[in-house]
């Protein structure tokens, strides 16, 4: 619920949205109040798309640092806009191009690819970037046959176990929200909903993805719910997808598998920072030159699979 204030500062949004040319990205794990707001809401596929080719001037991006930056690398001419300037993606952190280096020279036959979880650096080190919505298919048919997959393990295991025919070396990176879902608690969960539908993030450990009926990235998961002749569904990711869910499909029932299951950075952007942005254009997030060019390259070659 927002409250008059926040009212107020909503339709001065509209307003400043329509002086400054500019559009709302949010991804899928946004505040409510926040995916209601956006022109856009969607995974980190579809937003990257969005910012890829878009006429806007500014563009305001309800996420994480990484996903603005990598707006900022695809749509150089565009001012990028991070209303929650703070909000970082404690998994990106957890690879630094020092050490993408040295795992080049370890696998020197092998392309590294990159989940778009990451910093521009490490982007500027890589050959290729995907999203969860993408990577299966993109290491499945890029030509390399050996892969350094980074940061993230449980995608990096999830992608091996659907593409056997490669050499996957997986760096040891996880998410702090999806990596705590433990096989115990999915095994209580459909105990007490044993009629509803498993829909796993692929950020989740292997044992974890295992289970589910199904497995895919936030959109992707919307998709499944919307296309789906079922009505009950237990959601094994961040508890923002809830809110699109529902407004989707408001006959349909949804059991979170956890209340843990949130992403504090996720939920740094509120309405206040939204208009705040939007009137003094700022924080801006930029990439400096060379390392823009060079992950522009690992960025593009993402956009190519979908
Ligand atoms: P997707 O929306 O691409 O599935 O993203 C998951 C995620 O954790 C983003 O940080
Ligand atoms: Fe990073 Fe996980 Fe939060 Fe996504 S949900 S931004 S991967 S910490």
């Amino acid at each position: 619920m927002i409250n008059s204030n926040e009212t107020a500062m909503f339709e001065e949004i509209k307003r400043l949205r329509q002086k400054h040319e500019a559009i709302i990205l949010a991804h899928n794990y946004q505040n409510n109040e926040i995916q209601d707001l956006a022109d856009v809401v969607g995974d980190s596929l579809a937003l990257s798309q969005i910012a890829a080719k878009t006429a806007a001037k500014v563009i305001v991006f309800c996420g994480v640092h990484f996903m603005a930056e990598s707006a900022a690398i695809l749509s150089p001419d565009k001012t990028v806009l991070l209303p929650a300037e703070n909000a970082g993606c404690p998994m990106a952190d957890m690879a630094e191009p020092d050490k993408v280096l040295e795992w080049r020279q370890k696998y020197p036959n092998a392309a590294v690819v990159a989940y778009v979880n990451s910093s521009a650096a490490v982007k500027a080190v890589s050959d290729y970037c995907c999203t969860s919505a993408n990577a299966v298919n993109l290491v499945r048919n890029i030509p390399e046959e050996e892969i350094i997959f980074l940061p993230d393990q449980n995608l990096g295991q999830y992608v091996a176990k659907h593409v056997p025919e490669k050499t996957i070396h997986l760096w040891p990176g996880y998410c702090i929200t999806h990596h705590r879902i433990t096989v115990d608690e999915v095994t209580k969960i459909k105990e007490l909903h044993p009629d509803a539908l498993l829909l796993i993030h692929p950020e989740c450990r292997p044992e974890v993805t295992k289970m589910a009926d199904f497995v895919g990235s936030t959109s992707q998961i919307m998709k499944y719910v919307k296309e789906s002749t079922a009505t009950k569904f237990i959601i094994g990711t961040e508890m923002g997808i809830i809110h699109g869910l529902q407004k989707e499909n408001p006959s349909k029932t949804f059991y979170l598998m956890s209340q843990g299951l949130i992403c504090p950075n996720m939920k740094q952007t509120t309405i206040e920072k939204v208009w705040q942005a939007l009137r003094d254009l700022k924080p801006v997030i930029t990439v400096e030159p060379e390392i823009r060019s060079k992950a522009q390259v690992a960025l593009d070659r993402m956009l190519q699979f979908v």
